[in-house]
């Protein structure tokens, strides 16, 4: 009897050390996991890792106090593709910000949850982490984790509440796990929507655009036809026979973009106070910035239309037109668009200029595994 009692106790100790390995190897596969949970006997060794800086491109600043790791870019990924986001669990931020189209949505100005329209279009995502004057239409707002705060509460696109939001993810595996993994928490109750943030901001950043056919000519390993060619000199006024088309002063390489604000004469209005939509003047109560917004990238440009803030043109034919032979006059237009002739291309000089701007699409970034949904 002595015997069986001692075998039994040695038995139950062993089934019991035995339960506690699985537990800390496959915490809880289910989707009910307690508000509350231990969660420090998931091992957290994350992965350091780095951004390939392009050749051509600057170096990326990352924010000290979120350190790029495989699990927190990994988790970002999964948050930008999980409607757990949203208020009836069907949108996501990817329901904007498609692959496919560099991350827009391929409308004039983006629709969101329940099919309400907002005022603006969306931006491609892809090259963010270079952006360090402000993101959005109209700079608004100064980081990526700062950003991802907004869509989940804005009444317009995901409409939700981030305690509601982080509720969710406390209980919904596997997040506690991820988490854990990417960012070291102890306990479910350790999860905020700022970790959340951060880890989306970690995914955003490794969207890297850099391999058009653009890079491959500056990398000597192809050259431009003719007529792109032709478009490169104008873009860049490079000079000789051709035009100054003026467009690098704002949209200059490697990325398209020098992320500063301007009016660019699209608006036809009576005086500064009159725009539709007042852009940067909303965000720094200065009348002189009323119209202006944030000259966007120009890489894979023929991936995104249609055009401005507003969706307003729905071809670079047309966007071409207007810079030729369309801006409207106002105070504070970019004197450099204030030609009195207007670009005076021809033609011919648009359709090269037009050709130059589709040697900006990168179709490898657009299907790059690693930027698609892991669901
Ligand atoms: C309903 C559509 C919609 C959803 C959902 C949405 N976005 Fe956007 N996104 C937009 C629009 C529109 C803009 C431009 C807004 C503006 O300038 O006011 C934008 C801009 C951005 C920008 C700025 C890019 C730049 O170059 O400045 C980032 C980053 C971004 N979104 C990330 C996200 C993330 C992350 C989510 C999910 C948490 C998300 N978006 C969800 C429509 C959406
Ligand atoms: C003075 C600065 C400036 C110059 C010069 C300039 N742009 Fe722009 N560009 C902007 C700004 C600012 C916007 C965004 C305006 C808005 O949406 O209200 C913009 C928007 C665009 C867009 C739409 C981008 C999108 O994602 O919707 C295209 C395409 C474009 N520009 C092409 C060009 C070309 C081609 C040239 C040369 C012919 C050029 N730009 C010259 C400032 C400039």
């Amino acid at each position: 009897m002595f015997f069986l009692i001692v075998l039994l106790v040695v038995l139950s100790f062993l089934f019991a050390a035995c339960k506690k390995d699985v537990d800390k190897s496959v915490p809880t596969p289910t989707n009910n996991t307690p508000q509350e949970q231990d969660l420090s006997n998931i091992p957290y060794q994350p992965t350091f890792t780095n951004i390939d800086r392009p050749a051509n491109f600057p170096i990326m600043d990352i924010p000290e106090d979120n350190p790029l790791t495989q699990e927190g870019i990994e988790l970002g990924r999964r948050l930008f593709f999980d409607p757990i986001l949203s208020a009836n669990n069907k949108m996501a931020c990817t329901g904007c910000h498609f692959p496919s189209s560099s991350f827009t949505d391929d409308l004039a100005v983006s629709t969101g949850i329940d099919n309400k329209a907002g005022t603006r279009s969306s931006m491609a995502l892809f090259n963010t982490g270079y952006y360090t004057k402000g993101l959005f239409w109209d700079g608004r707002t100064a980081s990526l984790e700062a950003q991802a705060l907004e869509p989940v509460e804005d009444p317009i696109e995901l409409n939700h509440d981030w305690s509601a939001v982080v509720e969710d993810l406390k209980t919904t595996s596997p997040y506690p796990n991820l988490f854990r993994q990417a960012f070291g928490i102890d306990n479910t109750k350790e999860i905020t929507k700022e970790l959340a943030a951060k880890a989306i901001a970690q995914f955003e950043r490794t969207i890297i655009s850099a391999d058009s056919k653009y890079d491959r000519v500056v990398r000597g390993e192809e050259f431009f036809e003719d007529e792109e060619f032709n478009g490169w000199f104008m873009f860049f006024d490079v000079g000789g026979d051709l035009p100054d088309a003026e467009c690098a002063h704002c949209h200059n390489a490697p990325l398209f973009t020098v992320n500063d604000y301007f009016n660019n004469g699209i608006d036809s209005v009576a005086d500064l106070t009159s725009f539709k939509d007042l852009g940067l003047g909303a965000v720094t109560n200065r009348v002189f910035d009323n119209g202006k917004f944030r000259a966007p990238t120009l890489r894979n440009i023929a991936l995104t239309a249609p055009y401005m803030h507003d969706g307003r043109f729905q071809t670079l034919e047309e966007v071409i037109d207007h810079y030729n032979e369309g801006i409207h006059y106002i105070d504070n237009v970019d004197p450099l668009l204030l030609q009195p002739n207007g670009l005076g291309l021809s033609e011919q000089n648009k359709k090269d200029l037009l050709a130059f701007l589709h040697t900006l699409t990168d179709t490898s970034f657009v299907n790059n595994p690693a930027f698609q949904s892991p669901f």
